[in-house]
C-alpha cells in the first residue's frame, strides 16, 4: 500500500473516506488539546479534507502533507482558494493564506517543515495504513516533531478479518504500543458507529467502533 496505491485511487475518483461535513470529533475535541490560536497546526495525509479549513478559522496556521496532486489541486479549487505554488525540499508547497499543503510523501518530511508545530489531527490517517507502515508512520513523526506537540487521533476498531482495509482496524491496545512511551493517551469518545456507515455494512463489517484520542507528549 504504498503512494501509487493512493494516487490510483484519485485518479479513479475512488475516495469515500472524504467528508462533504467537517469532521464532528473534530469540532467537539479540537477544544480540549492545548493548542492556542495563533499555534500550528499539522494534518499529516490530509487529502483534500475541508478540516483544514475548519483549522484555519480556528486562527491556526495550518500545514498538511498529501502525496496526491490531484487532491491538493482539487482542494484549492474547489474551495475557490487563491493559491501561491513554490517548492520547499522535495515537496511541492500550496499556500493559500495561512494554509500550507505539501505535496510530496510524508515519509519525506524533515524537522524542519514542522519546526513550530503545537498540534496534529489524524483523522483518517494511521488507519489508512497497513500494519507494517504504521510503526514506520509513528515512528517518522515522532523524529520530526516538535516534542511538545498534542496530537487528536481518530481511529477505527472492529473485526478484521470482515474486511480488507483500508480503513484499517486500529485497536486501543495498537494506540498504546506505538505512542504510550511517549505520550500519555486519553481516550475521549467510543462508539459503534455502523449505524451510520452504509458502506462499510455493505462489504459485512457487524461492528465499527469509532474512537477518539487525546495524546499529550510526557514531559523531559
Ligand atoms: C484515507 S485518506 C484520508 C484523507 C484525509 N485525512 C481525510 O480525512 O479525508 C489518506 C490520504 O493519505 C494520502 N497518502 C497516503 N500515503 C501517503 C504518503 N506516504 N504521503 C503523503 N500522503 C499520503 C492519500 O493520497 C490519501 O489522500
Amino acid at each position: 500500500m504504498d503512494s501509487e496505491f493512493w494516487l490510483e485511487r484519485w485518479v479513479r475518483n475512488e475516495i469515500g473516506f472524504h467528508q462533504r461535513e467537517i469532521n464532528a470529533h473534530l469540532q467537539e475535541y479540537w477544544g480540549r488539546l492545548g493548542v492556542v490560536p495563533g499555534g500550528r497546526v499539522f494534518v499529516p495525509l490530509c487529502g483534500k479534507s475541508r478540516d483544514l479549513l475548519w483549522l484555519r478559522a480556528e486562527g491556526h496556521a495550518v500545514v498538511g502533507v498529501e502525496v496526491s496532486p490531484l487532491a491538493v489541486e482539487a482542494f484549492f479549487r474547489e474551495n475557490e482558494l487563491d493559491v501561491q505554488i513554490t517548492s520547499q525540499g522535495s515537496f511541492r508547497r500550496w499556500e493559500s493564506d495561512g494554509l500550507v499543503i505539501l505535496q510530496g510523501d510524508l515519509f519525506h518530511l524533515s524537522a524542519a517543515d514542522l519546526a513550530d508545530v503545537a498540534g496534529v489531527y489524524d483523522r483518517a490517517s494511521l488507519v489508512a495504513l497497513p500494519p507494517s507502515m504504521r510503526q514506520r508512520y509513528a515512528t517518522h513523526l515522532r523524529s520530526i516533531l516538535p516534542p511538545r506537540a498534542e496530537k487528536l487521533l481518530v481511529t477505527m476498531e472492529y473485526d478484521q478479518a470482515q474486511m480488507d482495509g483500508p480503513p484499517f482496524a486500529v485497536e486501543q491496545a495498537e494506540v498504546e504500543a506505538l505512542y504510550g512511551d511517549a505520550y500519555t493517551i486519553e481516550r475521549l469518545f467510543a462508539l459503534d458507529v455502523l449505524g451510520e456507515n452504509q458502506r462499510f455494512r455493505e462489504r459485512g463489517v457487524s461492528r465499527m467502533e469509532e474512537r477518539v484520542y487525546r495524546l499529550v507528549p510526557r514531559a523531559g
